[in-house]
């Protein structure tokens, strides 16, 4: 049956219409805010490549996710800018380095918030990749000791879940056995299981100056155009204890949201990440696009796609909205 019979555009008439045939919606909930913090007291020090954003100090770090949580957004994610660099990234461990600091900030401020923390190299080490050096590539094997100490000192200091980003093999694996054999088998683990060697994560390496020295990810990230490989990826993750799986970037790997969804049965996470921020917040400034709709536009679409959870540095103003 087709038209005059059938005319779609009876349901779409009225605010009120579309409200109730609406399919997807979107609720503070499923939103993580992701936030730098950097050493020191009283610092809040713009990214000038992600215009909204800051880097913190862990005091106004427990601060803001006070007011975050407030806004309804349950979760932050955190990331260090540590003032010491070196070749193993040995900062990534110091139970009072910036990430353990804000940990505890947030405890007190916002006992209810869940706190994550990116776990990873790449802002630790000197030459700004994701592990140890060995003969110029990541030594995989070497990397997991490195990471397991992170993971541990992140949930000494408190944190609800942990969330490996390097995209070392068997990383899951190692930190799921360290936390059992620590007494922290309450940790959960949030893998970053289908990550991308993307050009979108240009922004965010200006704000955790993380950029490699040499060479690029390409050795460890995921090359763009593989799907079937990100399944795999998934697959390995969950079996070796991963909670929430996570595909990454969102906006270019929608279908790939969509597909671990319909095949896994563990929540999957987006993250939308900087350069998909930068782009819209470039954007409506320069009065070229309707930030905030676009904003909304590409947080509905991320979930549409599959997402349970969305990781993204539009969260305390979407939830605002969503609210409001
Ligand atoms: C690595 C990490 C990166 C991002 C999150 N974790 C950068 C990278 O892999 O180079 C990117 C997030 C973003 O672009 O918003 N620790």
């Amino acid at each position: 049956m087709s038209f005059p019979l059938n005319r779609p555009r009876r349901l779409r008439r009225t605010e009120t219409i579309r409200r109730m045939v609406r399919e997807t919606r979107l609720s503070p909930d499923d939103l993580i805010l992701p936030m730098f913090v950097c050493q020191g007291r009283g610092i809040k020090d713009p990214i000038e490549a992600m215009p909204g954003v800051t880097r913190m100090s862990a005091d106004n770090i427990g601060i803001e996710a006070r007011e975050t949580f407030a806004a309804g957004v349950p979760a932050v994610i955190l990331f260090g800018i540590p003032e010491r660099k070196d070749a193993i990234g040995s900062e990534a461990w110091n139970d009072n380095g910036p990430v353990q600091l804000a940990i505890r900030e947030i405890k007190e401020r916002a006992p209810e918030m869940c706190v994550i923390t990116d776990v990873c190299m790449c802002e630790y080490t000197d030459h700004g990749h994701c592990g140890a050096l060995a003969g110029g590539e990541v030594d995989n094997d070497a990397t997991l000791e490195l990471l397991v100490r992170e993971a541990l000192s992140h949930a000494k200091a408190g944190a609800d879940i942990v969330a490996p980003s390097d995209m070392m093999d068997g990383r899951v694996g190692a930190i799921r056995h360290a936390l059992d054999t620590n007494k922290f088998s309450q940790v959960a683990i949030m893998a970053y299981s289908a990550k991308f060697a993307s050009a979108f994560y240009g922004p965010f390496r200006e704000a955790a100056d993380s950029a490699p020295k040499s060479g690029d990810r390409r050795g460890y990230q995921m090359d763009p155009p593989n799907a079937r490989e990100a399944l795999r990826e998934v697959a390995l993750d969950i079996e070796e204890g991963a909670d929430i799986v996570m595909v990454k970037p969102a906006l270019p790997y929608l279908d790939l949201i969509w597909r671990v969804k319909e095949k896994f049965n563990v929540p999957v996470a987006a993250y939308n990440v900087s350069g998909e921020y930068s782009m819209i917040r470039a954007a409506g400034r320069n009065g070229w696009i309707d930030e905030e709709r676009a904003m909304m536009e590409m947080l509905i679409s991320i979930k549409r796609a599959g997402a349970d959870l969305i990781l993204t540095y539009f969260a305390k103003d979407a939830a605002r909205k969503l609210s409001g």
